[in-house]
């Protein structure tokens, strides 16, 4: 499994204590920046996450900025993303059982990093349910 995650300044810091767990976990990732804390625009970093997911160079993406919604609405404008901004671990579950996100998003400045790296946890070891239902959710929002 590889994964692309990117950030804004706001989710600098918790994007490093995340590529460190991933590296416990033995995920490959690869880091589309922000590379240092200065002020930069968060919608760089979600087209180049969602590019390395949509054209499956990576299975998944992490994107962080100072609340997660900015970077998440981003990513969402992207054909074939579906980006979930997760503050617990319940929802990271559900979104990949009913939603089948492609990106998780976080807010920097709303988890901490024990959290973060449990949601991250949750969100990369549920599969999507294949139910039928939720495919024809998700084809339908294809057509929008
Ligand atoms: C940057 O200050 C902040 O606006 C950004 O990280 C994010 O929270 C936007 O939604």
């Amino acid at each position: 499994m590889k994964i692309a995650i990117g950030s804004d300044h706001g989710g600098y810091a918790l994007k490093q204590e995340i590529m460190k767990h991933l590296e416990t976990r033995k995920v490959e990732y690869t880091d589309f920046g922000c590379y240092e804390e200065s002020s930069c625009d968060y919608p760089v970093y979600a087209r180049a996450v969602a590019a390395a997911v949509t054209d499956k160079t990576c299975e998944f993406g992490i994107l962080i900025c100072g609340t997660g919604i900015g970077i998440s609405i981003a990513a969402n404008k992207i054909s074939g993303i579906r980006a979930a901004l997760c503050t617990d671990c319940f929802c990271a579950e559900a979104t990949r059982q009913h939603n089948d996100a492609n990106i998780l998003c976080l807010g920097g400045r709303v988890v901490g990093a024990g959290l973060a790296c449990k949601i991250v946890d949750t969100f990369l070891d549920t599969p999507f349910s294949n139910d039928e239902r939720h495919i024809r959710r998700i084809h339908l929002i294809e057509e929008n």
